[in-house]
């Protein structure tokens, strides 16, 4: 298998500590009967990280990320979260979430910040790119997601692109957006091979063929499999099916036997 699987849930502010902890335990006891050949994340809420943490512990299934992280390594930064304080808990970490961008401002620099501030401590960045609802209707879909990708990998190693997940997740697909739309596969299609074209152009073909990129926006048991049928596209970012355990299983069942023994 030329690139691994990934299956990242991200539970966002949906759920509260009691209930992430339900979620956690449920899943453990969905994934004991399945054999995992992907990586398989739950993001939960910086609350409950410690303790989903401490919940897959001795799981060789089920991998915890963060949602976001500080692009400063420490400092007088009231209300944030830094990398080195992730360590403990975390391999991963969502960063460039749209919701975040839109909340605070985010910009693409501080995105690429904070990936390799996340790279230097051993956390795999979740970066997600994607254009909004008036970029699409503008026809700046493909010049947004080049600039995107640019920065983001304007001072990265080869080694580190290597340790990377990039998500391509239009903004106006995802389902709190209530919009009810999903790209096409094959409109995903395009974009993630943009996205590996401006890495090959950068690193080489090999490094970008070994690039992880997924999917996200609105995926749902019954959608999930005319995405990762796609050339490229090698699993997904899942938020609202992500906090029903049922659901998310079946995700990551149809992601595996769609691209899994590939
Ligand atoms: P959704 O969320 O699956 O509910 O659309 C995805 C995301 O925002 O990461």
């Amino acid at each position: 298998m030329l690139r691994k699987p990934a299956i990242v849930g991200n539970w966002k502010m949906e759920l509260s500590h009691k209930g992430a902890l339900e979620v956690v335990r449920a899943l453990k006891k969905l994934l004991k009967g399945v054999n995992i050949v992907s990586d398989v994340v739950i993001c939960p809420s910086f609350s409950s990280l410690s303790e989903v943490a401490a919940a897959v512990k001795n799981s060789d299934k089920i991998q915890v990320g963060a949602q976001n992280v500080h692009w400063e390594d420490r400092g007088a930064f009231t209300g944030q979260v830094a990398a080195m304080q992730l360590t403990s808990f975390v391999d991963w970490c969502i960063i460039g979430h749209s919701e975040q961008r839109a909340l605070t401002g985010e910009t693409d620099e501080q995105v690429q910040l904070k990936a390799n501030l996340l790279l230097k401590h051993g956390i795999t960045p979740v970066v997600c790119l994607g254009e909004t609802a008036e970029e699409r209707q503008a026809d700046q879909t493909v010049s947004k997601v080049t600039q995107q990708v640019r920065v983001l990998l304007a001072s990265i190693t080869r080694t580190a692109l290597a340790k990377m997940v990039l998500v391509y997740e239009p903004v106006w697909a995802i389902s709190a957006q209530g919009s009810g739309h999903m790209p096409e596969p094959s409109e995903v299609a395009e974009i993630v091979l943009l996205i590996r074209k401006i890495a090959a152009g950068k690193f080489g073909n090999e490094a970008a063929e070994r690039l992880r990129i997924l999917y996200g926006g609105s995926i749902k048991p019954d959608n999930i499999e005319r995405y990762v049928a796609e050339p490229g596209v090698d699993g997904g970012l899942v938020g609202g099916a992500s906090i029903h355990p049922l659901q998310f299983l079946e995700i990551v069942k149809k992601v595996q036997m769609a691209i899994g023994e590939e």
